[in-house]
């Protein structure tokens, strides 16, 4: 019986080049017209997991199916059902943007291109730019013109990798939203990226990929049970401000650098704790000389799952 509401399914996947291990045994499935995020530092093995999965190269152990084809006995109906962009985009220069929707149209052989081409030149906002060359659009728009071109052979499975690296910030929120608005027409969206607040904002599931295996999985609520909420950090203006600070605050979990008289303090991001934090010190009648919040990073999820400390000295 086969697992129909699954897009994707993959098993005990392992990947090297020559001596180096990439994957080494991950797994993960994901539901159809879902968005799924693989996050991961530059050089944790996104790309390779995704030139495997649209049959660009061969994986070494394990098994890979799109839509119930395998990626090894079924590549051409797995290539049929997908589409690739990547981070850099696929896109011809000399052309303008219409002309390179076109050409996809013909060379897919589909019907009723030019309105096709039209309604997602509206979508992707490239309208009036779409009689203009590729080489006078910006970063954003060659990434809106390369998604534009993977979706007019209406693909099952869209393969995004890292659509947003390089972008500047308003244009990032525009593929943010574009990329949500997929999933509206039934599309399942697989998408890597190295930023935690994307996979957060876009993903209905998340996976973490660090030196080869999967250290997390799960809804960005499961995770964010698992990861650091942020911290806040606290300035005081001598070692005595800081270690009553410290012994104030001992139930939130602390860490101090005496160096420089700041004290680490692990919320749950909540406003409500962080008042109650700083009304506590208010109420004893400890100056604070500078706050500041801190958003976890991915170093410090990874940190965080791996069990390791920071190496900084406990009060
Ligand atoms: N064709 C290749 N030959 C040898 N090493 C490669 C090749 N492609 C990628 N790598 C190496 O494999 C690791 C993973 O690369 P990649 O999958 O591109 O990571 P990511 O996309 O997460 O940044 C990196 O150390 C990279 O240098
Ligand atoms: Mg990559």
């Amino acid at each position: 019986m086969l697992k129909n509401d699954m897009a994707i399914s993959v098993t005990g996947l392992e990947k090297s080049y020559k001596n180096l291990k990439v994957l080494k045994g991950i797994q993960f499935s994901i539901k159809k017209g879902s968005i799924f995020a693989l996050l991961g530092s530059n050089g944790a093995g996104k790309t390779t997991a995704i030139k495997i999965l649209t049959t660009l190269i061969k994986p070494d152990k394990g098994s890979v199916q799109i839509c119930g084809y395998d990626i090894l006995r079924q590549s051409n109906e797995v290539r049929g059902v997908i589409s690739l962009t990547g981070q850099f985009a696929a896109v011809d220069e000399i052309m303008t943007g219409r002309e390179n929707l076109r050409m996809i149209g013909k060379l897919r052989h589909l019907s009723e291109v030019n309105n096709r081409v039209d309604e997602l030149l509206k979508r992707f906002d490239l309208l009036e730019a779409s009689d203009r060359r590729v080489a006078t659009y910006s970063g954003g728009m060659r990434r809106r013109l390369d998604l534009a071109m993977s979706l007019l052979g209406k693909p099952s499975v869209i393969f995004l990798d890292e659509p947003t690296t390089g972008l500047d910030p308003q244009s990032r929120l525009s593929m943010w939203k574009i990329i949500k608005d997929l999933t509206q027409s039934g599309i399942t969206v697989f998408l890597t990226t190295q930023y935690l607040d994307e996979a957060d904002q876009l993903a209905d599931h998340i996976a973490i990929l660090n030196e080869g295996k999967i250290v997390a999985e799960g809804t960005s609520a499961e995770l964010k049970k698992l990861l650091p909420h942020g911290h806040i950090e606290l300035k005081f203006y001598n070692d005595t401000g800081l270690k009553a600070a410290g012994e104030l605050l001992q139930e939130y979990g602390c860490s101090s650098d005496k160096q420089n008289t700041t004290l680490s303090v692990a919320t749950d991001g909540s406003l409500k704790q962080i008042t109650d934090i700083l009304n506590k010190l208010e109420k004893q009648g400890i100056p604070v000389a500078e706050f500041s919040q801190k958003q976890a990073t991915l170093e410090d999820v990874f940190l965080t799952i791996i069990g390791e400390n920071k190496e900084k000295e406990a009060i």
